[in-house]
């Protein structure tokens, strides 16, 4: 059985933090979730207007985010005294768990500021853990070449190496490069949830092509072909377990009740986070 494209999306231009323009793709009334992945953002400018204002302090629970960035400078600063700095090609893996306080600030004021940041979901008994956090640099995250490419390993494996993000359920979460007229076949695990989303380039998978700009979301079972025709492409592959729970959103807090949104709402107005 092979995979193929269930739908095609493009996301919404919007707002975030204190200012700064994204591509909100998934968390988007097109696509509100795709069970474990609540959200998933795509910034990229190489105007400052559009980055400048970062992400000043703000409260999260009861999920991970991951931020991987490919061009650009974020200082990461929180409540408890942790500082991270991410820098082209690596990666943040943030486990809010039961509650951080963090910013996410620009450490430059000009030039290209590319990457994405996206929200994978905790399942029921892990949402108040301890909060965590990944640095990953980017020499830390295997880079597997191919005749026809190469695989960026952040989480999951391929051809038997494995990335260095430590989700809390199954997750793999992939950077490809394609060159142009070639192709490459992954096995994905079935019941899995997936999707691709093309930065640069396209990707055709079956009798469809996805554009750059585009994130298709891919069906469950089978093994996935991609390839590429008179273009080069590049793109992340992610896809993870479904949990399967109620999810009850509210703003920065993602529970699987109502009463647990509130309970995050008093808990952090009551300074519990810190
Ligand atoms: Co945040």
């Amino acid at each position: 059985m092979k995979r193929y494209i269930q739908t095609i999306i493009e996301g919404i231009q919007t707002s975030d933090g204190a200012g700064v323009n994204l591509r909100r793709i998934i968390g988007s009334p097109e696509l509100n979730m795709l069970d474990p992945f609540l959200l998933l953002d795509e910034f990229g400018s190489e105007d400052p207007n559009d980055y400048i204002a970062g992400f000043p302090p703000h409260p999260h629970r009861g999920f991970e985010t991951i931020t991987y960035m490919l061009n650009g400078k974020f200082r990461h600063k929180d409540s408890a005294g942790n500082e991270g700095f991410l820098s082209d090609g690596s990666v943040q893996w943030m486990t809010a768990g039961k509650g951080v306080i963090h910013s996410e600030m620009p450490e430059q004021t000009d030039g290209l500021i590319k990457g994405f940041q996206l929200w994978l979901n905790l399942p029921k008994e892990k949402k108040m853990i301890s909060p965590k956090y990944n640095d990953i640099n980017a020499d830390q995250i295997p880079c597997i070449n191919f005749d026809g490419g190469n695989v960026k390993i952040i989480s999951g494996e391929f051809s038997g190496v494995t990335g260095p993000g430590e989700p809390h359920t199954g997750m793999l979460y992939f950077d490809i490069h394609l060159d142009a007229k070639s192709e490459l076949i992954l096995p994905i695990e079935n019941g899995w949830n997936g999707f691709i989303y093309v930065y640069d380039g396209k990707i055709n998978i079956l009798d469809k092509e996805i554009n750059k700009k585009y994130l298709a979301v891919l069906s469950q079972d089978g093994e996935l072909i991609l390839y590429t025709k008179e273009h080069e492409a590049r793109f992340i592959l992610v896809a993870g377990e479904p949990l399967n729970e109620p999810v009850a959103r509210g703003g920065p807090f993602v529970m699987n009740t109502k009463g647990e949104i509130l309970k995050a709402f008093s808990d952090y107005q009551e300074g519990k986070f810190a």
